[in-house]
């Protein structure tokens, strides 16, 4: 079987250090939308490592969030999310990471499988890898989804697209699961809380509306350490199935139970006034 990670492990870490030099210094922003950003720094990492991809294994097909696009008939295809994160990496808030993920049977519908899961931060230095089959590890070191039983003795992520934010219902489950829950947190890298879920830090995770991109690396890394990745109704996850729900296995039926709730409008409270409020404080 190929060993794709020792290779993989080191283009993640060349373009996070090439990330890391536009952080401590000036970058230029650029707006793909009204809201969506994107910056020098984004285009300047895809470059780098579509072309290290591209040398090594010039008969595999790439997919990146910035524009590259190569060989699309190919068995297997690398998705590459060179920065995810940002609208963090913009406003300096140092959470963000590279994300590499490699599908084979990428063009044979429902079939595809995850293969290859890299993720590096570079500002913690902290390295995810996975290869099917194999486990997955950070910084080398095997790591396991946590054993949380219960919603209520849970944390978890989540978060909110850059654009269309008034069409995404999120901020209802947001607001339940915040209540729910021991806690919520909306970090801002999709991958990065994918990879939080797979070595214990959160029990679950869960976005609407994302990208093969955002996902590839750490669903399989989730994978591999144990954990569950579904549908919010529990169906198979796919890389095109755009929303994601990812826990320790553990309390994934609760979440789908509670979901469907949610989804329903049950359970939700009306606001107090702002009078209702104060007396409430006493
Ligand atoms: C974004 C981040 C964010 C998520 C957005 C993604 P980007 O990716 O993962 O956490 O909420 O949906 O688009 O644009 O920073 O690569
Ligand atoms: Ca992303
Ligand atoms: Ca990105």
């Amino acid at each position: 079987m190929t060993q794709y990670l020792p290779e993989v492990e080191a283009i993640a870490r060349e373009a996070g250090a090439l990330l890391l030099g536009y952080f401590a210094g000036h970058v230029t922003i650029e707006y793909k939308g009204d809201v969506d950003l994107v910056t020098e720094a984004d285009r300047a990492a895809e470059k780098m490592i579509v072309e290290r991809l591209r040398s090594r294994w010039p008969e595999h097909g790439i997919v990146g969030e910035e524009g590259a696009r190569s060989a699309p008939g190919a068995d297997y295809r690398w998705y590459v999310d060179p920065l995810d994160g940002t609208t963090n990496f913009a406003h300096g808030y140092p959470v963000f990471c590279v994300s590499i993920g490699l599908v084979r049977n990428a063009t044979v519908e429902k079939d595809e499988q995850l293969e290859v899961g890299v993720l590096y931060d570079p500002t913690r230095d902290e390295m995810f890898s996975a290869q099917r089959g194999q486990g997955a590890t950070l910084n080398g070191k095997p790591i396991h989804v946590s054993k949380t039983k219960t919603l209520a003795e849970s944390i978890l992520g989540t978060g909110f697209p850059s654009h269309k934010r008034h069409k995404n219902p999120n901020i209802h489950f947001y607001h339940q699961i915040t209540l729910r829950s021991h806690g919520l947190r909306r970090a801002g890298s999709a991958a990065l809380d994918l990879a939080n879920v797979a070595c214990g830090r959160y029990d679950g995770f869960w976005e609407f509306n994302l990208n093969p991109w955002d996902t590839a690396a750490g669903a399989l890394l989730v994978q591999e350490a144990g954990g569950l990745v579904t549908r919010f109704d529990g169906a198979p996850f796919r890389l095109d199935s755009r929303e994601v729900l990812a826990t320790n296995g553990l309390i994934h039926q609760e979440l789908i139970t509670n979901f469907e709730e949610i989804f329903a409008g049950r359970g939700l409270e009306p606001l107090p006034s702002a009078v209702e409020y104060a007396k409430s404080r006493g």
